[in-house]
């Protein structure tokens, strides 16, 4: 117990506490409610912790994939310090009943806002289990259901979960704070043949009776709850790594990933032991609306990282370098996202530098900061500048508005920045340690600060300005610029280029991804369509399959309204629902007249193949309401 004991305390001293108190909600008092977490207050979830938290999960669930919903019950054990009352997160759920110790419990719904509802329920004197009935909505928004049509084989259904931010509870009852921790069990009972999977220990093999169960022994947060249910093949990688995908894809995706279980080792060998058991990749059907989950001990993962030269897999290095910064030490609320991606980035580049070496890992490096130098110049353009800072304030806000590049590549510059002054090897001292000390426990900013001073800068007397990076906007004047001569060597082709090199002749034939991802973003602009068609004639980027580069290259189509690659362009589209690829692709159509019909009437067709969180974006980018155009356009 670390609470704070009043009890002796003079009036004098204890006035502004007391004053403190009436003024807060409950959460927001640091306190205890028995094991070692200090609870701070999140402002997207309705959860009192300090009051009666959840410690465990049991969940009890059948998957109807035709009506398209889960019901079953959540059980829960509970720990409470004499509160009356425990309060979980939903959001657009059905909730049947509640019972704890042999009886119905009273509950209430609370009103609805950007948060969900709170389901308020009373607790009997002495209750530590309680168990919820309930089913999903129609519009439940962390769930994806596709049709056959919309999976590889086409065959099947498949369903899959994205609980972060704040989507777990449109799917389960639960205290829906990344500061709140517990372990669960899972009973999943789906259609045969199909196969569940979830962040926890996993099946190799189908079910006879499509029933599965699973376990997670280690406390997450409630956005790292993750269910995907398909026709799935599982392959190994190795030891302690294989990947899950639909078997038409399972191949390929075996291949593409090869090297996991070299990063796991690589990971290990930075910053300690990997705590999860096993390593897993899901590898889902294209709709999937982020590039990769760090659902633990199973990555998600958007099948558009299989290029077929593996060079796109520092996505995997990313969500298994989560497996510390995240998983294990997490952000204590969105507002401390940075803690969470920031780390990551760093951690996913010195994964890539391990395997691949210093040359590779600068490519990355220096595409990460020309992202980050676009949406610093982009957030600040439309007034955003509170929001280039690495501490948030999304109170109010839909957490998801600030989740930019900020937190990960300007988190990521922190840290690099921290390494070249206090030296690599001390640095990498620092961080194994911090994952150690902290582990399955959740991080504020201030705390981290404050471990950063006392265990890294004061000792070695180094001076940062914390305030400057932290809470200042845009990129402070001592922040690294990443180097590589790799892409000195593309800007001097594009020099060629320009001063009449016809683009066969350009030495381009040692070019990775990352070089050819370079050279199109520079392209000069505007380019007409003479020089469009001769480097698509060139460089066949049109029908290339690598969906980095194929965005990349549309994005510019777009600009220069280059139409041979329209067709390309909608089938991309209408197939692939990763929101980073989508936001530019969508926000270029929308700046033309014809561009916007061009992407309404796209839109229109592709919609329903989006996760909600990519509709979202979309119809903010389209300024779309409820999937419909407003009515002057
Ligand atoms: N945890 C994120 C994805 C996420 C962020 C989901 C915020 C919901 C809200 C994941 O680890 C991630 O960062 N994915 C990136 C990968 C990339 C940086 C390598 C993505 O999806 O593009
Ligand atoms: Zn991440």
């Amino acid at each position: 117990m670390n609470r704070i004991d009043l009890r002796h305390a003079p009036l004098a001293l204890l006035l502004p506490f007391l004053i403190a108190c009436a003024h807060t909600p409950p959460a927001q008092q640091s306190a205890d409610a028995g094991a070692n977490a200090a609870y701070v207050m999140d402002p997207h979830s309705h959860a009192r912790p300090t009051e009666a938290v959840i410690k465990h999960l049991d969940l009890d669930i059948t998957v109807h994939m035709d009506s398209q919903r889960i019901e079953g019950t959540a059980s829960y054990l509970l720990q409470r310090s004499g509160a009356t009352h425990i309060i979980l997160d939903t959001d657009g759920l059905i909730i049947h009943e509640v019972e704890g110790n042999g009886g119905p419990l009273p509950f209430e719904m609370g009103p609805a806002s950007l948060i969900g509802r709170p389901l308020r329920i009373a607790l009997a004197p002495g209750t530590e289990r309680i168990r919820v009935r309930y089913a999903t909505g129609p519009g439940a928004k962390a769930l994806k259901w596709l049709t056959p049509e919309q999976t590889t084989g086409g065959a099947h259904p498949f369903l899959f979960t994205q609980s972060q931010a704040i989507l777990a509870r449109t799917w389960i009852p639960v205290q829906d704070s990344p500061g709140i921790r517990f372990t669960y069990k899972a009973r999943v009972q789906v259609p045969t043949p199909l196969m569940a999977v979830m962040s926890a220990t996993n099946p190799q093999e189908r079910a006879p009776d499509g029933v599965y169960e699973f376990t997670m022994d280690q406390p997450i947060p409630a956005y790292l709850v993750a269910l995907a249910v398909g026709d799935l093949a599982f392959r190994p990688l190795g030891e302690r790594c294989g990947v899950y995908a639909e078997p038409a894809v399972v191949e390929q995706a075996a291949w593409e990933f090869a090297d996991t279980e070299r990063m796991l080792v690589a990971a290990e060998s930075l910053y300690g032991p990997y705590r999860w058991g096993r390593y897993d990749v899901l590898v889902l059907p294209p709709s999937f609306p982020f590039g990769g989950m760090e659902n633990p001990m199973l990555t998600f993962a958007t099948p558009t990282i299989i290029a077929g030269d593996r060079s796109l897999n520092a996505l995997i290095a990313h969500e298994l370098a989560h497996s510390w910064s995240g998983n294990l030490v997490t952000n204590a609320t969105w507002n401390d996202f940075w803690l969470n991606e920031g780390f990551t980035v760093y951690f996913e580049n010195r994964i890539s530098e391990a395997l691949y070496g210093p040359a590779y890992a600068g490519m990355l490096a220096q595409l990460g900061r020309q992202d980050l130098d676009n949406t610093i110049a982009g957030l600040e353009r439309s007034g955003r500048n509170a929001d280039t800072h690495l501490r948030l304030d999304l109170t109010g806000r839909d957490p998801d508005d600030g989740m930019t590049d900020i937190a990960y590549e300007k988190g990521a510059t922190f840290l690099r920045m921290l390494e070249m002054k206090v030296g690599r090897a001390r640095f990498d001292a620092f961080l194994r340690d911090y994952f150690d000390r902290f582990a399955f426990t959740s991080m504020t900013t201030d705390k981290f600060l404050a471990h950063l001073k006392e265990n890294l800068l004061d000792p070695l007397q180094v001076e940062v300005d914390l305030d400057a990076w932290v809470d200042g906007p845009g990129l402070p004047p001592d922040a690294p610029t990443p180097e590589s001569p790799l892409f000195a060597q593309v800007e001097a082709e594009l020099e060629r280029w320009q001063k009449g090199t016809p683009p066969a002749q350009l030495a381009t034939s040692s070019w990775s991804t990352f070089e050819w991802l370079h050279f199109i973003r520079h392209l000069p602009r505007p380019l007409n369509k003479t020089q469009m068609a001769a480097l698509d004639k060139s460089f066949g980027f049109t029908g290339t399959g690598n969906m980095e580069v194929l965005a990349a290259w549309l994005e510019q189509c777009i600009r220069n309204d280059y139409a041979p690659a329209y067709p390309r362009l909608e089938e991309f589209l209408t197939k692939v629902g990763r929101r980073k690829f989508l936001t530019p692709l969508y926000t270029e159509l929308a700046s033309t007249e014809a561009g916007r019909e061009r992407a309404l009437a796209i839109y229109q067709q592709a919609r329903a193949n989006y996760h909600a969180v990519a509709r979202q974006t979309i119809d903010d980018v389209l300024a779309i309401k409820d999937g419909k155009p407003p009515v002057d356009f």
